[in-house]
This record gives C-alpha cells, sequence and structure tokens, in this order.
C-alpha cells in the first residue's frame, strides 16, 4: 500500500496521472538521474502544473523503487510505486495491451486477461488512496488518462468531500467495440464517480453518454448523466500545446541557426518529417510506404528529398511494439535499399528522443510535417508545428482519424489507409506555393494560438468548478 503518511503536504490542487513528468533512469553503474518522459500527457499537463502551484501524483517510470515526495522545475511530485510485476500486468497489460488497442479502433487485437485486470484495480486503488492522502478538504483532484478510470469512483468513496474532474487524452470508442470488455460496467461505473469527464471529441462524450444509458440503464439529458443522485457532466475539450513555450524556443537564435544546420547537413533537400513515439497507432508504416513509392514513380529524386522520422522508444516490451519495430526498421531498410543512392539515403529514422530545442529546429527545417495516425486522441505533435512556424512557411500532412483534424482544416488532410491518396497530398504539400502555404499556416495558428494549453486547462477547470447539483 501507499506509504505516504505525515511527509505529505496538503494540497488544493492535485493532479494525478499514471506518469510523472519525468522517469528515473538508472545507469549501469549504478548512478540515477531524471529524463523527461515520454508522450502528449507529460507536454500538456506539465506547463499547466507549472502556472498552478499544484501536486502532481504518478509514477516515475522504475519498478520496485519507492521514492519520497519532492521538487522538481516549479512542480510538487509525490511518487507512487510499482511493483515489477504490477508494471507488467497493470501498466504493459492492462493499460497498453488492452486499453489502449481498445479505444484505438482495435488497430492491434486488445488482451483479455483476468491478472491484468486484478492489477489495474489494485494500482488505481493506490493511486486513489496516495490522491485521498494528498487533497485537502474540498481540494480540487483532476485525474488523467485510461490507466485511471477506476480512480473517480474509488477517490470519492474515500473523500466524498473533494471535487473530481476525469480527462481522457485519447479516443473513447464506440458502444460496438467497448462492447468486447469484459469489465465494461466497472470501467463506466469508476468513470462515473468524478462531477466531470473530459473528452477531446464531442464524438467521444456522446459515445459515453450512449454506454451510460445502454449499459447502465442510465438516465441522461444531453451530454449530462444522472448516477447514484448525482449529475456526471460529459463534455469535450480538445487538448493543446503550450504556444508560449514554443514561441520562445523559436525565437532564441541558436534554435534558428540549428535549423539552418540540419538543412544543410541533408544537402538543402527538401524535408518531410515525422515525429512520433514508436506507436502501432501513429501510421508510421502507411507514410513510409506512400514516401518510398514516390521514387519508385520517379516523382522524387535521391538526393532531392529526405524523410526525417524521429520514432520515440515506446513500451518496449509489449509484444505488439516489439513487432512494429521490426517492421518498421526492415521497411527502411528496404526503401533506403532499393531508393538511395551513395551519400543520399532517403530516410533518415532515428530511434531516440530529443530535447524541445533540438525537436523546434527540426519543426523549422521541415518544408512537409507529415502527421498520418490510423487513430489518435488529439495529436499534439501536429498543434506544435503549426506554433512554431511564426514564418508562415511550411504545409502540414494531417491525418483524418486525429482529433487534430477537427480544428486544423487547412491541413492537407489526408485518409492514412488510402496509400494512393496519400502519396498525392504529399506532392500536393510539396508543391504548394510560397503564398498558399502561409494562406494555410496563417489560419492553423489563429487556432491553436487562441486555443492553447493553457486555456484548455481554464476551460476543464472552470466547468469542473461550477455547482452542479441535483
Ligand atoms: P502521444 O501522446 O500519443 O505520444 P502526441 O503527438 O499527442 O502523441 O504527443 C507526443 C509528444 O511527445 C509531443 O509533445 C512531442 O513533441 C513529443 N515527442 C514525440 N516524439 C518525440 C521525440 N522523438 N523526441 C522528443 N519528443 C517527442
Ligand atoms: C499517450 C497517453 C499518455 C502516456 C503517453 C506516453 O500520450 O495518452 O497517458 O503517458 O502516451 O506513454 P507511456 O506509456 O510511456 O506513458
Amino acid at each position: 500500500s501507499w506509504e505516504g503518511g505525515t511527509r505529505v503536504t496538503r494540497s488544493e490542487f492535485v493532479v494525478v496521472a499514471n506518469r510523472l513528468p519525468v522517469d528515473r533512469v538508472v545507469a549501469e553503474d549504478g548512478t540515477a538521474s531524471w529524463r523527461r518522459s515520454p508522450g502528449g500527457l507529460v507536454s500538456a499537463i506539465a506547463p499547466v502544473m507549472r502556472s498552478r502551484k499544484g501536486t502532481w501524483i504518478g509514477w516515475h517510470g522504475a519498478p520496485d523503487e519507492v521514492l519520497e515526495p519532492f521538487d522538481e522545475d516549479g512542480m510538487h511530485l509525490v511518487p507512487v510505486k510499482q511493483t515489477a510485476e504490477e508494471v507488467e500486468l497493470y501498466y504493459e497489460g492492462f493499460s497498453n495491451a488492452t486499453l489502449w488497442p481498445l479505444y484505438h479502433d482495435v488497430i492491434a487485437p486488445p488482451v483479455y486477461d483476468r491478472a491484468m485486470w486484478d492489477a489495474y484495480v489494485r494500482v488505481n486503488q493506490r493511486f486513489a488512496e496516495a490522491a485521498a492522502e494528498v487533497a485537502a478538504d474540498g481540494a480540487i483532484v483532476w485525474i488523467q488518462d485510461y490507466q485511471l478510470q477506476l480512480v473517480p469512483k474509488m477517490l470519492r468513496e474515500l473523500r466524498p468531500d473533494v471535487r473530481i474532474g476525469f480527462f481522457l487524452h485519447i479516443p473513447f470508442p464506440p458502444l460496438e467495440l467497448f462492447w468486447q470488455l469484459p469489465w465494461r460496467r466497472r470501467i463506466l461505473e469508476g468513470l462515473l464517480g468524478a462531477d466531470l469527464v473530459g473528452f477531446q471529441l464531442p464524438g467521444a462524450a456522446s459515445n459515453f453518454v450512449r454506454l451510460c444509458r445502454r449499459l447502465l440503464d442510465a438516465r441522461y439529458l444531453k451530454q449530462d448523466v444522472f448516477w447514484d443522485d448525482r449529475i456526471v457532466r460529459a463534455r469535450a475539450f480538445p487538448i493543446s500545446v503550450d504556444v508560449h513555450e514554443l514561441r520562445k524556443l523559436v525565437a532564441r537564435p541558436e534554435v534558428r541557426e540549428r535549423a539552418e544546420e540540419i538543412r544543410t547537413d541533408l544537402g538543402d533537400a527538401t524535408i518531410f518529417l515525422g515525429v512520433d513515439r514508436l506507436d502501432y497507432t501513429k501510421g508510421i508504416a502507411q507514410r513510409l510506404q506512400a514516401f518510398g513509392e514516390l521514387f519508385e514513380d520517379g516523382n522524387l529524386k535521391p538526393g532531392q528529398a529526405v524523410f526525417v522520422q524521429i520514432a520515440t522508444p515506446s513500451r518496449e516490451r509489449v509484444e505488439q511494439y516489439q513487432l512494429l519495430r521490426e517492421q518498421i526498421e526492415q521497411q527502411v531498410g528496404r526503401i533506403n535499399g532499393t531508393h538511395g543512392e551513395l551519400g543520399f539515403p532517403v530516410i533518415h529514422y532515428l530511434h531516440t528522443s530529443y530535447d524541445r530545442a533540438e525537436l523546434a529546429a527540426l519543426y523549422l527545417a521541415a518544408d512537409v510535417m507529415v502527421v498520418t495516425p490510423l487513430r489518435d486522441g488529439m495529436n499534439l505533435v501536429a498543434k506544435e508545428y503549426v506554433a512554431c512556424r511564426d514564418d508562415m512557411r511550411g504545409t502540414l500532412v494531417l491525418s483524418e482519424f486525429a482529433g487534430a483534424a477537427a480544428e486544423l482544416k487547412r491541413a492537407y488532410q489526408v485518409n492514412p489507409y488510402d496509400i494512393d491518396g496519400l502519396k498525392e497530398t504529399l506532392l500536393t504539400a510539396l508543391n504548394a506555393e510560397p503564398m498558399e502555404q502561409a494562406r494555410r499556416m496563417r489560419s492553423m495558428r489563429k487556432r491553436v494560438i487562441e486555443h492553447d494549453v493553457d486555456r484548455w486547462a481554464h476551460d476543464f477547470l472552470a466547468e469542473l468548478e461550477q455547482p452542479h447539483n441535483l
């Protein structure tokens, strides 16, 4: 169980997420250090926490290790432990081999395993207890994402005085898919412990309300569900990026110089860029396939165009991620082997993660940003690219299956399953005149700048604080 006890400082504003913003990494010689955790949730929540001075409860990424609360980068962090077995069953298992594929259109087959479910319940209970201990009287507790869907109900049982918000960062599936889940009722009841359940898109909120009606026979009115003598509100809050941070980054002379250097290093070729966690939802194989075929067809020549694919290692012990890595690395080898020339590989594949400044330089250097998920709750990479391009140049190719497509209407939108359509769109984006690039970029920037991550947090918390009693 959770060992916090008397050392805990109580907080009026508490965020609970599976991950803390930093990972504990221990080198072979035993020295430990911190590294930024991967993914969109951390990118979005970190700036919110820095400005609101709350407490962040989460896992620090190292199995079995028990750590004391600490402060980092202006945030108060409370680590929650996970044993090696829980990492395997709760994190790699139920979270990332069951829920992740189920919620992303079953792109990979979900695993349904009872031991994984039991671990999910156990670890959710631990997070709920940690939150109950840290939250001040009447505090706001904001629970994040699919790993912690049981926490709202568990926390309400422990602390009926606190106000509970939940936000799902990934898609919420339609009834027909959710129905597969053997523990479907428990998950829904878990979420209904919250006062406000937030989703990326209105469609996801509707899926949720429809499920509450069909599965639990709950009464509802529009997006309000009546449950347990309370009103649970389901609403959409599209998440966004820290525009302020990104603008500051690209204003730095060394970042702009680095962008120039990248262009020179790549022989002044046209740069197509992909930046993702190495995840099967991201459509990396589809975009590389389309790009490779453009050489086959003679539309692109080695030396004239390159694809830079940065892929952060992710969930490396989950089987589907191992399969994906093998597939992508074979594909890159095949395409380079077939179409590259001495000194001119056509794909630069980097299986690593970069710091924010290097990422910003890459965004600035890219002519065509290629974001082609098969399903994605939002996709912050697309918004980061737009936020960085204050020069009004560059084009964005964006999948219709990313949540961001609802806002970035001026992107070159594609269906990533349609390889011919994808090829055509890559060429159209590549050949867009500067005037056309600027026109589209201006419109997308307006949206992202006006709806940044701060506004997202503000909108969610304002809704959460509104009284909604029966
Ligand atoms: P997800 O949350 O599924 O990983 P998002 O696109 O919403 O997808 O968020 C990814 C976040 O991780 C972004 O903030 C992006 O800048 C960051 N990121 C992705 N790939 C890399 C990388 N190779 N190096 C550093 N940061 C990365
Ligand atoms: C997505 C999920 C987050 C998760 C992140 C990184 O953004 O929505 O909840 O933290 O991916 O994945 P990881 O498994 O490394 O935490």
